[in-house]
């Protein structure tokens, strides 16, 4: 079973499992809120050994369900809110998905497994966000001690001690990824690259916040799929693993490459789109800088990013260009109060 499957880095994974694995029946589960989307599989839905199940994981009685009609053997865990300025205006959200739904997941899979004689894994899928800000410099790794600044990422935290409470209480098998940044197809128009991407499209402002020279290591989602499904199969039970791109950028700096890359391929006057930056105000408790030392599951795993930052922006950039459609559908409805709630009224926090 695989959680939040129909989100952005659920998508990815999904489909993965889905043509790689035949043999493997997957489960799809997700409660489709704003931020899941079946037009995301739309390529693999008809595949047989595919099932998507409507549920959300606050419903215990309905994740028992699932549990018993298709046996469940193995959870990859990816459901959750997963917008940091969406948890600073509405954090009770955040606790109950990503705190409450998360320990709902271990009692039922606690409930089923433990006494079967299977050898089953919960694999709970995190964040960087989890160990807070860096300075100039230093990286995040496996030993990092947790310091979550916003409510996002103290719901994250809070998920990821019961995970490793649950392995040691009860002797739940369990890995646990920590991860930087994602960025590619699918990937929800309220991140700072799917956002602005759309924004120069339709000749909107740029809303960059505070100085801009806030850095984040961004990570190209297939990449962080096929490590997710190096870690299923070969991660050490009872472990953690950081996974990043290798890949810091300082917002402003990518914010300005994209102009580059989209004015070339929109055949605009070169420049054109860097003029709709705006700084705006900073979101509070914003996190300086993010950096991960992926060398663990490199070294033990032989996992690395297999393109280059150039390589997946350009596909990013182009897929979105071709799909105007997805676009459109995302952005239509509640994404319109949500943006003008967001950037053009004055923020309510
Ligand atoms: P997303 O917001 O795009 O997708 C989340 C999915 O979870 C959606 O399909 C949504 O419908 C579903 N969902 C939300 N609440 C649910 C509920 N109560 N019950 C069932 N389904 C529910 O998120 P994403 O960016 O794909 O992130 C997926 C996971 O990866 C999250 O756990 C996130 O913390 C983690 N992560 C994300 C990033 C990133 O850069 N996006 C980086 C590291 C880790
Ligand atoms: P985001 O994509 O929200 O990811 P996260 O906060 O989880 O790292 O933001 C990435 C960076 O971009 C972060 O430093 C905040 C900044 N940002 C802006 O400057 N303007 C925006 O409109 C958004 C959404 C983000």
């Amino acid at each position: 079973m695989i959680t939040g499957g129909a989100g952005f880095i659920g998508s990815h994974v999904v489909r993965l499992f889905v043509t790689r694995y035949p043999h493997y029946r997957i489960i799809n589960a997700d409660a489709l809120t704003y931020a899941g989307n079946l037009a995301n599989l739309k390529d693999i839905e008809q595949h047989p050994n595919y099932q998507f199940e409507k549920v959300n994981i606050l419903d215990a009685k309905a994740i028992e369900g699932l549990f018993t009609k298709w046996h469940i053997t193995d959870i990859i865990h990816l459901a959750a809110e997963s917008h940091v300025d969406r948890s600073i205006s509405s954090p009770m959200d955040f606790v109950y998905t990503n705190v409450v739904g998360t320990v709902n997941l271990l009692n039922v899979a606690k409930q089923h497994w433990l006494h079967d004689g299977g050898n089953h894994l919960f694999y709970h899928v995190s964040t960087d966000e989890v160990f807070g800000a860096l300075g100039e410099t230093g990286f995040f790794s496996e030993t990092t001690p947790y310091h979550p600044n916003s409510p996002y990422s103290a719901s994250k935290a809070a998920s990821d001690h019961f995970v490793r409470a649950y392995a040691e209480t009860y002797g739940l098998n369990t890995i646990i990824s920590n991860c930087s940044n994602n960025y590619g197809p699918y990937h929800f128009p309220e991140k700072l690259i799917p956002l602005f991407i759309h924004n120069i499209i339709e000749r909107k402002s740029l809303p960059v916040y505070g100085d801009g020279l806030y850095t984040r290591d961004w990570l190209y989602v297939k990449d962080h799929a096929l490590a997710i499904d190096i870690l299923f199969h070969q991660g050490k039970i009872n472990e953690t693993y950081t996974v990043g791109g290798f890949n810091e950028w300082k917002n402003i700096d990518l914010v300005k490459l994209l102009c580059k890359l989209m004015d070339e391929k929109l055949q605009r006057v070169p420049g054109e789109s860097e003029q709709l930056i705006t700084y705006i105000k900073d979101r509070p408790g914003h996190d300086r800088r993010y950096a991960i030392d992926a060398s663990k599951i490199n070294r033990e795993l032989g996992w690395k990013p297999t393109v280059t930052f150039e390589e997946g922006l350009n596909e990013t950039i182009d897929w979105y260009l071709n799909n105007g459609e997805w676009l459109q559908q995302v952005t239509s409805g509640a994404y319109q109060q949500y943006y003008e709630t967001m950037y053009t009224k004055n923020k309510q926090y």
